[in-house]
């Protein structure tokens, strides 16, 4: 029978949680939804009376937030009886790459899937239809299967049985509610087809049905960690050609406008940058290389290991190119840091170029002025592992040790006694950065690094300064 869903429960209130659950509050009025997350402090901002303070900004959110909160859309702690209440359940937890133990470095740590399989075990009531919403290692349906099947045996007096479903989440930050609104495809896979028709129904609600593909499980988990290590692969690709375009004359603007031209290729994804970062590229590649080793595929695991490891090698070259044009020493100088977040229009730094692009340029001595939008320099402190500085003015280096330091700046106005900028993020407010006004604070010759080609390069160099773009072998300063 296919269920009509009436309740949805979400653990996990994150990056995925949030945006997906207030979207399909959204679209889906009659539906009751509750978002539940252990982590209480995340809950309280989720619920702040004040809609810029919700824990993740995200164009779009806060309105369709204001709109359904409190309504159908609910944000608590109540995990036991929000699942109790739920027909279906997201599970929408992190999985991050397991740091010890078996596949350590390469495999995720499943630990927040399985106790929250284990909540749903326990505490659900009648049929549930769960659904691995978290991108997740191929089979990790089983594992869940195999939790709720022990509750199934052991509840006597109550019935107890479950669907599992996977319906993984294709939105990228910045871009997560267009993204939600109008998804390129809907994923369901399974094998119960009652339980598959009751989620369609939903997305049906919004989203046409020859976007709706369903699927058996496994592929549709394999389908995730392709997607993003494809997508990742292109990037990987195309900011090795950079380096080729930059020894050879050749422009890589030009490269990847003329090859995204072949509808073969297609035009997306081919802006070489300081190299991928976010949540899910790399852990989902390593993924699928910890995948392959695990069945005797060392070709395969080395092919797909290299996108990563090219990656690393990207961005160590881009912090290294800024200390060979510096005169091979950042010792004492002064360097902007435009922008920390991993792309625009996100508050989200994990796994971001500029962490380990900003800790190789503090330990070759430099003071760096941070700067981003949205990013809080609590969070800078810790990916960066460093505490920000007080002992260096803003506008006066008298900070003298081998091991450089960092300060934070909201303004986009502290270029004094700088000798360089670069630019790591592709924030809208970058592009409109009078470089004259900038270089008149600045030391001379001071340079421009733009790792993501949004400055005008005619203007740069009209204001006295050098600039280095990535990937271009034609208007490089040497
Ligand atoms: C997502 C996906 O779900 C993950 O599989 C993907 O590969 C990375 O992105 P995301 O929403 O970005 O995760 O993660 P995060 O923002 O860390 O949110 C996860 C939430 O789950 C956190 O708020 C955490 O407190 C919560 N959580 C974790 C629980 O509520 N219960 C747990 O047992 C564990
Ligand atoms: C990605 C996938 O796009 C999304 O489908 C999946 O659900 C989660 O992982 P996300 O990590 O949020 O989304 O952002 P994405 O836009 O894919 O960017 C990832 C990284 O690649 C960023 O650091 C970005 O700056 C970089 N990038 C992207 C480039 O360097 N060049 C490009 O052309 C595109």
């Amino acid at each position: 029978m296919v269920i009509s869903i009436k309740k949805i429960c979400c653990i996990g209130a994150g990056y995925v949680g949030g945006p997906t659950m207030a979207v399909m509050s959204f679209k889906c009025p009659e539906v009751l939804i509750n978002v539940v997350d252990v982590n209480q402090e995340r809950i309280d901002a989720w619920n702040s009376e004040d809609l810029s303070k919700l824990p993740i900004y995200e164009p779009g959110l806060k309105e369709i937030v204001g709109k359904t909160r409190d309504k159908n859309l609910f944000f608590s702690t109540r995990i036991k009886e929000s699942i109790e209440n739920a027909d279906m359940i997201f599970i929408s937890v992190n999985t991050p790459t397991k740091k010890k133990g078996l596949g350590a470095g390469k495999a995720s740590d499943l630990k927040w899937v399985e106790t929250s399989a284990r909540e749903v075990a326990k505490f659900s009531k009648g049929h549930t239809i769960v659904v691995e919403k978290s991108t997740l290692p191929v089979r990790t349906a089983e594992v869940i299967q195999k939790i709720l099947k022990s509750a199934e045996k052991e509840s006597k007096k109550q019935i107890k049985s479950f669907s599992v479903l996977s319906n993984p989440e294709f939105l990228a930050e910045g871009t997560a509610i267009n993204d939600l609104l109008n998804p390129d495809r809907v994923l369901i896979g399974g094998d119960n087809k009652e339980a598959m028709s009751s989620l369609s129904q939903i997305y049906k609600k919004w989203v046409s049905e020859n976007k709706i593909l369903f699927t058996n499980i496994w592929s549709s988990e394999l389908a995730k960690l392709t997607s993003n290590a494809f997508l990742a692969q292109r990037i990987s690709s195309i900011n090795s050609i950079s380096s080729i375009c930059e020894v050879t004359g050749a422009d890589i603007r030009e490269v990847s406008r003329s090859i995204g031209k072949d509808t073969r290729i297609g035009s997306k994804f081919l802006d070489s940058g300081p190299g991928f970062g976010g949540s899910c590229f790399k852990k989902d590649i390593l993924n699928l290389v910890y995948l392959a080793e695990y069945f005797g595929l060392k070709d395969v695991a080395k092919f797909w290991e290299s996108v990563v490891e090219m990656n690393n090698w990207h961005q160590k070259r881009i912090a290294e190119k800024v200390v060979q044009k510096l005169f091979g020493t950042l010792a004492n100088k002064k360097i902007i840091i435009l922008g920390f977040s991993f792309k625009a229009n996100t508050n989200d730094t994990r796994e971001s170029a500029a962490i380990n692009i900003c800790k190789d340029l503090i330990n070759e001595g430099a003071n760096l002025i941070i700067h981003d939008p949205k990013v809080s320099p609590t969070q800078i402190e810790n990916d960066l592992r460093i505490k920000q500085s007080n002992s260096f003015e803003l506008n006066e280096i008298t900070y003298k040790k081998d091991q450089g330091n960092w300060q934070f700046s909201r303004n986009l106005d502290k270029f004094d006694n700088a000798h360089a900028v670069l630019i790591l993020t592709e924030w809208e407010d970058f592009k409109n950065i009078n470089w004259i006004d900038a270089a008149r604070k600045m030391v001379s010759p001071a340079w421009v690094f733009d790792s993501r080609s949004i400055v005008n390069p005619i203007k740069v160099k009209e204001a006295g300064l050098n600039l280095w773009r990535l990937g271009d072998g034609i208007q490089n300063d040497n």
